[in-house]
């Protein structure tokens, strides 16, 4: 029987599926269209599609975000849109061939996640599910080395971790991330200008001008509405104004990281002064931000070409080296 070698990254913002011998197949926003007809789930959309369902007024489905915070928030919803993705990602006509998933997930979640996450994706089409927390499929992508320090900052998490040949040695998931930048603009907004704008708005706003570099005074226009959502006016943002509100968010992962340098432990100092740290996730696009925490942690910090698919790009590695998959799972014969 033929077989599929597939990685799935279970972001909360974006889903990315890789395949061995292919690479990324999929990297879409984790977005379910979904109707519900006399009790009946069904999947109307997955994915971009999905997002752009959003715009429809008295629409019969409704548009869901099923993963939250690195877990899955609502199971029917993630099974039918990992359906999706897998059987785009492996089409076939008659034999379904055998689907083997490793899923890549936050350092922070519990094993009750991880059990949800491994039901969700065998209902989805998977025939065998290995759960990997996603430091270390970013380390197995690296070249071969002693030890790795990873920041992933994705859209509602941070995963900051040392990890060496036996796995994490230090690890932990912080609750920031790009969608916290971007509550942390529409704050801003309401209390400097008295206005509101909206969290897609903040989010063009964080990427067409928000960076780490001192003294940018890039200007943005954007639109408003008044706290009570009557009256509509511009106004004129600049990058320097929102680099105080966001360097505090990213302060507290570089606070974070830099108590956890202290716990690396000497055999693998030298590999990581040397290899640096490496930063990924969506957010590692932000300009400037590698060398605002390579200043502050006096490490180097690499930002792999696509940030955002390091992960699941990495995690194909463990199909070729079984067994260093198993010793990171700790599981014998994989
Ligand atoms: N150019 C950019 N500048 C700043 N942030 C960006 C840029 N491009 C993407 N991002 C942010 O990256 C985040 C998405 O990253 P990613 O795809 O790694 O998240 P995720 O894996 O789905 O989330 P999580 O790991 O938290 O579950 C979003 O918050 C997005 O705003
Ligand atoms: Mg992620």
């Amino acid at each position: 029987m033929k077989q599929a070698e597939l990685v799935i990254d279970i972001g909360s913002r974006n889903t990315t599926v890789c395949s061995r011998g292919v690479g990324v197949l999929i990297h879409e926003p984790t977005v379910a269209a979904i109707s519900n007809r006399g009790g009946k789930m069904a999947l109307v959309q997955a994915g971009r599609q999905a997002e752009r369902l959003a715009a429809v007024k008295q629409a019969d489905f409704q548009i869901l975000n099923p993963v939250k915070e690195g877990t899955i928030f609502h199971e029917r919803a993630a099974a039918l849109m990992y359906r999706e993705f897998i059987r785009r990602a492996v089409p076939y006509r008659i034999f379904k061939p055998k689907i083997k998933v490793i899923a890549c997930v936050s350092c922070g979640i519990g094993n009750m996640d991880k059990r949800t996450i491994e039901r969700v994706l065998l209902k989805a089409g998977a025939d065998e599910v290995t759960i990997i927390e996603s430091p270390l499929a970013v380390f197995e992508g690296m070249e071969r080395r002693e030890g790795a320090f990873v920041i992933d900052i994705g859209a509602s998490k941070s995963e900051i971790a040392v990890c060496d040949e036996n796995g994490i040695i230090a690890g932990c998931s912080l609750n920031i991330g790009g969608d916290a930048i971007n509550n942390a603009i529409v704050d801003y907004v309401v209390d400097v200008y008295r206005c509101k704008i909206r969290m897609s708005g903040a989010e063009d706003v964080k990427r067409q001008i928000v960076n780490m570099y001192e003294g940018d005074r890039s200007p943005i226009v954007v639109n408003t509405e008044s706290l009570h959502g009557e009256d509509r006016a511009r106004i004129k943002l600049t990058a320097a104004e929102l680099r105080e509100p966001v360097g505090r968010l990213i302060d507290k992962i570089v606070e974070v990281a830099f108590n956890m340098s202290a716990q690396i432990p000497e055999s693998i100092a030298m590999d990581i002064c040397n290899g640096g740290i490496t930063l990924c996730g969506g957010t590692a696009y932000m300009p400037g931000l590698a060398d605002y925490i390579e200043r502050k942690l006096e490490i180097p910090v690499y930002v792999p070409d696509m940030p955002e698919t390091a992960a699941a790009m990495g995690a194909l590695g463990f199909y070729r080296d079984k067994e260093r998959l198993a010793s990171f799972i700790n599981v014998e014969n994989l």
